[in-house]
């Protein structure tokens, strides 16, 4: 039988103590209405005590998304009475408050941060929890830096804590010191000894990420009986981060016979979230990070790209669309080899290529993928297109490169006052010039030139940008997304020039939209028929 692990997403918190990741109100509170979506059990909002802004920001969360019965909102406090009152009056409007407090457990946090006996230490604790519990009915105690914590101590700490009403014991492996096995045997030892002493506490896990163990062994928690994890979206937090969210509530569906356990999280909004903290905080996601990495769905390795066109299983275990995203799309690289090349032009219609013909533009596209990194449809069209050229059979072919654009030249002037691009494009025997003078800065007059030529109403929804080598020869890396009629397409380019990367990668999108809107023609009248 599958028991349920209550989700308990601190990203608002602990995700929110990375430097430079400060949110405003505002923003807070939209990531907490996409949390609301994901369908995290528990929200903790913030640390009231810490500034006025952020106890706004827990009680703006308690009232606006707290106000259901399906979620509870809390709040971090230390174990003393102002920090207690400033989480209970920030939380208080939610309809299920819950009072969040943490008080160390280890000798280094007990002799050498507080300079008091473990007796002392308990005393604090014990008291802290009764006066929450005058407040509100639901108290959360956290032995912070449990897992380097003497164990006979720690479990004193929890049975007094336990009596004195607490509702969820937290256990947090503070510093990411603890490795899967001996966390598993000491979340199995403290969880036996706490349903014999109250079977209604929950046993909560808090793991960092020091060591790189922090979902492995939240896992191991699970395993070994945990009821409740702390995660935050992509692993944010203190340091190295916390447990991702995202790789928990993966692992457990996909090992679901081994872990027997699940969530109740809407897998389908991962990638959403992860966008939006990403986004907001302006934390990048490692691209190969599990789950939410660019390349997590990415195959770019021709047996990889062969064997999943046999069948998905063979380098698959989550389907791209179970975390939100679309499905299954093999990136053409000059890696890919000729089962993907071959795939890719199927889609496109020249599905009755002979072999001779198939080699001679394979050779093409590897020439292509070595100057251009991705091919995209449009680029295959081209290739194939010259192919007929060379061979005088133009007849048999529809000329749809003449719908595709081509950067000729461009110009971009950054300043403060009127920022200003123009470009030069091409399109089949065409040549469009352009150039635009009001603008907020140099990429959005780039963009908006080429937008007075392309008559296509996209919206530019994702610009990144990123170095993707070093010294005076940088490749600059522009990767967008844009939607276009309700779809979303994502273009990336790569160059010396991040302005001309900028201007390649929109292109790039748009030659994808005229690509996908040619496909109605194509799939009715095969290009490649009489080959
Ligand atoms: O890492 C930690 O111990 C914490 C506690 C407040 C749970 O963040
Ligand atoms: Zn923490």
């Amino acid at each position: 039988m599958s028991r349920k692990i209550w989700v308990f997403d601190t990203t608002l918190r602990d995700g929110e103590q990375v430097p430079g990741a400060k949110l405003n109100l505002y923003e807070k509170l939209e990531v907490a209405h996409q949390l609301k979506k994901l369908q995290v059990d528990i929200i903790e909002a913030g640390f009231p005590a810490s500034s006025a802004g952020d106890f706004n920001a827990v009680k703006e969360i308690a009232m606006k998304v707290g106000d259901t019965d399906n979620i509870m909102i809390t709040a971090l406090a230390r174990a003393v009475k102002a920090d207690i009152d400033a989480v209970y009056n920030s939380v208080k409007y939610a309809e299920k408050p819950l009072i969040h407090m943490v008080l160390g457990t280890s000798d280094i946090h007990v002799e050498k941060k507080f300079g008091k006996s473990k007796n002392q230490i308990l005393d604090i604790g014990v008291e802290a929890v009764k006066y929450a519990k005058t407040l509100l009915p639901e108290v959360q105690y956290s032995t912070e830096d449990a897992s380097r914590s003497e164990f006979e101590y720690l479990w004193s700490t929890i049975e007094a804590v336990v009596k004195a009403g607490a509702t969820m014991i937290n256990v947090p492996d503070t510093v990411g010191y603890a490795v899967p096995e001996e966390f598993g045997e000491l979340i199995f030892k403290l969880n036996d000894r706490l349903k014999n002493l109250n079977e209604k506490v929950l046993l909560s896990v808090h793991c960092h990420n020091d060591l790189g163990m922090a979902t492995a062994n939240t896992l191991a928690a699970i395993k070994n009986g945990a009821d409740k994890v702390e995660c935050t979206v992509n692993g944010i937090g203190e340091r190295a981060g916390n447990a991702a969210l995202e790789e928990v509530v993966m692992a457990l569906n996909t090992r679901s016979s081994f872990y027997k356990a699940n969530t109740n999280i809407n897998s389908k909004e991962i990638m959403n979230t992860s966008k939006l903290v990403s986004s907001l905080m302006g934390l990048d996601v490692q691209v190969n990070k599990a789950i939410t990495g660019d390349n997590a769905f990415a195959h770019s390795s021709g047996i990889h790209q062969d064997g999943l066109l046999k069948s998905r299983d063979a380098y698959e275990i989550i389907s791209p669309t179970e975390v939100g995203l679309d499905d299954m799309e093999l990136v053409l690289t000059a890696r890919s080899g000729r089962h993907a090349v071959k795939n890719a032009l199927g889609k496109l219609a020249f599905n009755q290529l002979t072999d001779d013909q198939f080699e001679e533009i394979f050779a093409d596209f590897l020439v292509l993928a070595d100057a251009k990194k991705e091919v995209y449809n449009h680029d295959l069209y081209i290739i194939v297109e010259k192919y007929f050229e060379r061979h005088d059979m133009n007849e048999e072919i529809h000329h749809h490169s003449e719908n595709f654009y081509e950067l000729l030249d461009l110009q971009v002037i950054s300043n403060t006052i009127f920022p200003s691009a123009s470009v030069k494009i091409k399109k089949g025997d065409q040549i469009f010039k352009s150039s635009t003078t009001v603008a907020s800065g140099p990429i959005d007059a780039l963009y908006s030139s080429i937008k007075e030529i392309i008559d296509i109403d996209i919206k530019l929804l994702e610009y990144k940008i990123s170095s993707v080598s070093r010294g005076k020869e940088a490749l600059g890396k522009v990767k967008l997304q844009v939607e276009y009629k309700g779809e979303k397409y994502i273009a990336k380019a790569t160059d010396t020039d991040v302005i001309k990367a900028s201007a390649l990668a929109y292109i790039n999108a748009v030659n994808s939209i005229i690509v996908d809107n040619l496909m109605p023609e194509i799939n009715k009248e095969p290009i490649a028929q009489s080959l």
